[in-house]
């Protein structure tokens, strides 16, 4: 690699390359002067490029004096070539945190090829610089090694995938970006014309609806690295501009596609080097046995969603990667994953579940948990494990992100270790709800239980966030990537606002063949072929086999008050594409820049893009959005209100 990096380039090594065996060589390096220090009589000058440093000494023993002068004036960040001899560093003088710490080059030329102003931060890894100030200058953030190395971390990722799809008889396609406004889903960024004054193109929410028609096309397998552009509200892991791994494939369980996104996840972490043990594994039986072990190894509940029927068994295991990463992965039905961890999007790599004690609390003194469950709700319980002696300012904490999550209050018990117990509801529950509840929840002394008791949603929101924050202030233990599918679920939810149903994931999903008679009469209850690929609580893919007849898509539109015409006029493309032999078909796309900030674990996606934007969709850059000017407008037959 390192001689591929020097050939058609104006320097024969690069920064980064340097050794031991290679004293006595004569080198030509380029770079950025990343440190000058003047050793009177001596200059050095740390020389940075994108593979490393490397020491370079000006000696006016060994070069011109017209080189020692350029020597002493070199600043920060200029950019250079020099020529020179590779040597030992002197004894004493060697670095070992530094790989080209054991050699130095002693130049005999130096070539100035720009200057440059001081930078507005140091360009080293670890600084405290502000992120918005990083981001004006973010082609100075990227030569800092942290940064460069996330870039290039991104590269390898995409390297590897397009290398295991290509394998797997993958067909890369590009869809279009200037696309027709769909109204389902996120809001879209439009797109005037003036071809067209009036009418808008949409920038691709996602390739959805062409990677449906590639498979009616008869394309099998497709894959894309694709740009997607969602204009919503930005948090730490949304852009309004991201990437997919999109893929979609024909003749497909859900099994399937499950199992082919875990054997290209399995290449692509393998090839930047998160160990794989790989074993080859034989035939179906062999691979639902050992999902079973390896799901129980996991601790988590084998008998949820494994998937009997597999037809495609991950062609390779790998363990011990990292801790808990493990293929094939646990599948969690989404019922369940919000039952024991609120939310579902469970991040694996610490406990805290949740426990339902609906039954032991329904005829208690306590009257915010009987009626809870009187009028329909739950109450559920997390055990936080040895926090019995948090104080009660840390507890009122944790209460008040309880409340903030729309809980009316977070009921409490803590158990001393000397066998006391303190709590504001003790008194209520009475002796035998209290065993009952300690029961049921394994307390031990020194143990803290806090409560909710609402409705099954407000209860897991209020969990789910009261969950995660414990993990936070107890400082568990979360190192390594725990994955995981969470799968089945419902094929609509109620939009009270627009009241109406709307899809849970997008209105092309299948119903579970055995709910499609409840379409009509009970669309809540409707199940549907989908699944989401959670890494570390964080949602990285999504997916779903999709509706292949043309008159469920309609019977879909519908329930989601669609009337006919309706449908036609939005989606008549695609209901006109399954009147032509649409072949079943499913796919899923995986969020690449995620992917990339819990690789690389960083705290945002913005660690994860050369040139992102800010929360407020800023470029900061560029200065993007910006207005335009009149006659673009004009041109377009656009007035602003
Ligand atoms: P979905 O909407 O779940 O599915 O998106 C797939 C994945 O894309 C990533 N993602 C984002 N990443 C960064 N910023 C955003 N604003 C953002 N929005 C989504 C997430 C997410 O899991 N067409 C379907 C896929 C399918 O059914 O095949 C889709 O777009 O990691
Ligand atoms: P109160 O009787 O309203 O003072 O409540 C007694 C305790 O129950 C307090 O610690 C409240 O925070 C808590 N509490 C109130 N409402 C709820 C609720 N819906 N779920 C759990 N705890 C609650």
């Amino acid at each position: 690699m390192s001689d591929s990096l020097n050939k058609h380039s104006m320097h024969s090594h690069t920064c980064g390359q340097l050794r031991a065996p290679d004293v006595g060589r004569a080198v030509v390096l380029t770079g950025w002067v990343a440190h000058r220090r003047d050793h009177g009589g001596l200059i050095f000058v740390d020389l940075r490029d994108r593979a490393g440093t490397t020491q370079c000494v000006f000696d006016p023993e060994y070069c011109s004096n017209t080189v020692f002068s350029l020597g002493e004036k070199m600043r920060p960040e200029w950019v250079i070539a020099v020529s020179g001899r590779v040597r030992e560093r002197p004894e004493g003088t060697a670095n070992p945190d530094m790989p080209t710490g054991a050699v130095e080059v002693l130049l005999s030329d130096c070539t100035v090829l720009n200057s440059s102003e001081t930078p507005p931060f140091p360009i080293e890894d670890g600084i405290e610089t502000d992120e918005a100030l990083r981001l004006r200058w973010r082609y100075l953030d990227i030569r800092r090694p942290e940064v460069m190395a996330a870039l290039k971390l991104r590269s390898d990722v995409t390297a590897a995938l397009h290398g295991a799809f290509n394998k797997r008889g993958f067909i890369e396609i590009e869809t279009p970006v200037l696309g027709r406004s769909t109204p389902e889903g996120a809001r879209d960024y439009l797109v005037p014309t003036r071809l067209g004054n009036g009418r808008f193109y949409a920038l691709p929410q996602s390739p959805q609806l062409f990677k449906q028609l590639l498979m009616v096309g008869g394309i099998e397998r497709y894959y894309q690295i694709a740009r997607c552009f969602r204009d919503e509200d930005l948090r730490a892991d949304r852009q309004p501009e991201f990437t997919q791994v999109d893929l979609e494939m024909s003749f497909v369980n859900e099994a399937d596609v499950l199992g082919m996104t875990e054997d290209i996840l399995v290449e692509v972490l393998a090839a930047i080097g998160l160990k794989a043990e790989q074993t080859e594994q034989t035939g179906v039986d062999v691979g639902v046995g050992g999902e079973v072990a390896r799901v129980k190894q996991a601790g988590l509940d084998a008998g949820v969603g494994v998937n009997e029927n597999a037809s495609c068994v991950p062609d390779q295991v790998m363990t011990g990667i990292q801790p808990g990463v493990e293929f094939p992965l646990p599948r969690i039905s989404y019922a369940e994953s919000l039952s024991r961890f609120g939310t579902d999007r469970p991040d694996l790599r610490f406990g805290l579940e949740l426990e339902d004690i609906s039954a032991l609390v329904a005829d208690c003194g306590f009257k915010v948990f009987s009626q809870a469950v009187a009028e329909g709700g739950v109450v559920k319980a997390i055990n936080v494990k040895t926090a019995g002696e948090l104080s009660r300012g840390e507890i009122d904490r944790i209460a008040s992100v309880a409340m903030e999550h729309g809980a009316k209050g977070m009921a409490w018990i803590a158990f001393g270790r000397d066998g006391t117990e303190k709590s504001p509801i003790i008194k209520f529950l009475g002796p035998e709800v209290l065993a009952a509840v300690k029961a049921a929840l394994a307390v031990e002394p020194g143990d803290l239980v806090v409560f909710a008791a609402d409705s099954f949603d407000v209860v897991s929101d209020v969990l789910g966030a009261v969950r995660l924050y414990l993990a936070d202030v107890l400082g568990l233990e979360r190192t390594g990537h725990r994955l995981c599918w969470v799968v089945d679920f419902p094929m609509f939810k109620y939009d009270a606002e627009a009241k109406r149903f709307v899809a849970n994931h997008h209105p092309f999903t299948r119903i579970k063949d055995e709910d499609v008679a409840k379409l009509e009469s009970d669309p809540a209850a409707c199940g549907s072929y989908s699944y989401d690929l959670i890494m570390d609580g964080y949602e990285l893919g999504g997916g779903t086999l999709r509706i292949h007849d043309r008159d469920l898509q309609m019977r879909v539109f519908k329930a989601m008050g669609f009337s006919e015409e309706e449908a036609t006029e939005q989606f008549g493309f695609l209901l006109d594409a399954l009147r032509f032999g649409a072949p079943p078909h499913g796919g899923i796309a995986l969020g690449l820049d995620r992917l990339i900030m819990l690789l690389g674990g960083f705290d945002s996606i913005r660690d994860a893009i050369a040139f992102p934007k800010t929360s407020s969709g800023t470029d900061l850059l560029t200065g993007a959005p910006e207005t335009v000017e009149a006659k673009q407008l004009k041109a377009l037959g656009l007035r602003l209100s």
